[in-house]
C-alpha cells in the first residue's frame, strides 16, 4: 500500500488559507485519490475541546508552555486517531494548519525555544509527520488583521498586537527558508482568482511528478 500524501495549509490569521481550502481540495480530488480534510488544533472530539481551551479568550487562559503542551496533546490525539491511519491506508490528508503553526505561533510568537518544539514534534509524530507539501499563504499583516477584524469574534491569537503577528510571519519565513522544497509560497494579498491560478500552477506539476514517481515521496523517510 502506498502511503497517502500529507498536504498542509499554513499562514497567519486572516492570511486567506481557509477561503482557498475548497479549491485545493478540488485539485487534489481531481487526482482520483481519497482525501481526508481536517484542521488543527482539533480534528477529534478531545482535540476540539483542547482547541477551545487554547483559543477561547474567556476563562483561565493557558500560559505559554501550557499552551504549547496543549497544542501537542491535541496533535497527538489527531495524529494517532485520524491522520496517521489515513496516510497508512493510502488516503491523502489536507490539514488546515499543522506543526509549522506551532513553530510560528508558540515559537516565534510566544518566544518559546524552538528546540522544545522540535523535541515535542519528534516525540509526538516521530519522523513520519513531515508534510509532503505545505502551501504557505503569506499576507501583509495589516491586510490580514483587517480581514480578521471584519470577521468579528477574535480568538486569543487574533487579539494579539501587530508586533506579535509580525513575529509569527517571520517565524513562518524561517520555516520556509529551512525547508524550501516542501513549501509553496502563495501571495495571500492577491485577488482570489490570481491566488487560484498560483495554486493550480504550483500543484499541477507537483502532482504530475508524484504520479510518475519522478520525486521520491520523502527522501528522509
Ligand atoms: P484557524 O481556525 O484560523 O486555523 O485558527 C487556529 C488558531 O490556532 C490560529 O490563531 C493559530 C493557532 N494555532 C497555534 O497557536 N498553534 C498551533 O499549533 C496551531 C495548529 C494553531
Amino acid at each position: 500500500m502506498t502511503r497517502g500524501r500529507l498536504i498542509t495549509l499554513e499562514g497567519g490569521d486572516g492570511a486567506g488559507k481557509t477561503s482557498q481550502a475548497g479549491w485545493v481540495r478540488d485539485l487534489i480530488r481531481a487526482q482520483g485519490v481519497s482525501l481526508l480534510e481536517t484542521h488543527e488544533p482539533g480534528g477529534t472530539p478531545l482535540a476540539e475541546t483542547i482547541r477551545e481551551w487554547v483559543l477561547s479568550p474567556a476563562g483561565d487562559p493557558p500560559e505559554a508552555m501550557a499552551e504549547l503542551l496543549l497544542v501537542f496533546a491535541a496533535r497527538r490525539q489527531h495524529w494517532v486517531q485520524r491522520i496517521g491511519p489515513a496516510l497508512e491506508s493510502g488516503i491523502w490528508v489536507l490539514c488546515d494548519r499543522f506543526v509549522d503553526s506551532t513553530y510560528a505561533y508558540q515559537g516565534a510568537g510566544r518566544g518559546l525555544p524552538i528546540a522544545w518544539i522540535a523535541m515535542l514534534e519528534h516525540w509526538v509524530l516521530g519522523s513520519a509527520g513531515r508534510p509532503d507539501l505545505t502551501l504557505y499563504f503569506d499576507t501583509p499583516v495589516d491586510l490580514a488583521l483587517d480581514r480578521v477584524r471584519q470577521r468579528g469574534r477574535l480568538n486569543r491569537m487574533e487579539r494579539e498586537g501587530l508586533d506579535w503577528h509580525e513575529r509569527v510571519r517571520s517565524g513562518y519565513q524561517s520555516r520556509l527558508e529551512a525547508d524550501p522544497g516542501r513549501f509553496i509560497r502563495i501571495e495571500g494579498g492577491l485577488p482570489p482568482e490570481k491566488i487560484r491560478a498560483m495554486i493550480e500552477a504550483a500543484l499541477t506539476p507537483r502532482f504530475r511528478a508524484w504520479a510518475s514517481g519522478d520525486l521520491p515521496q520523502d527522501p528522509s523517510r
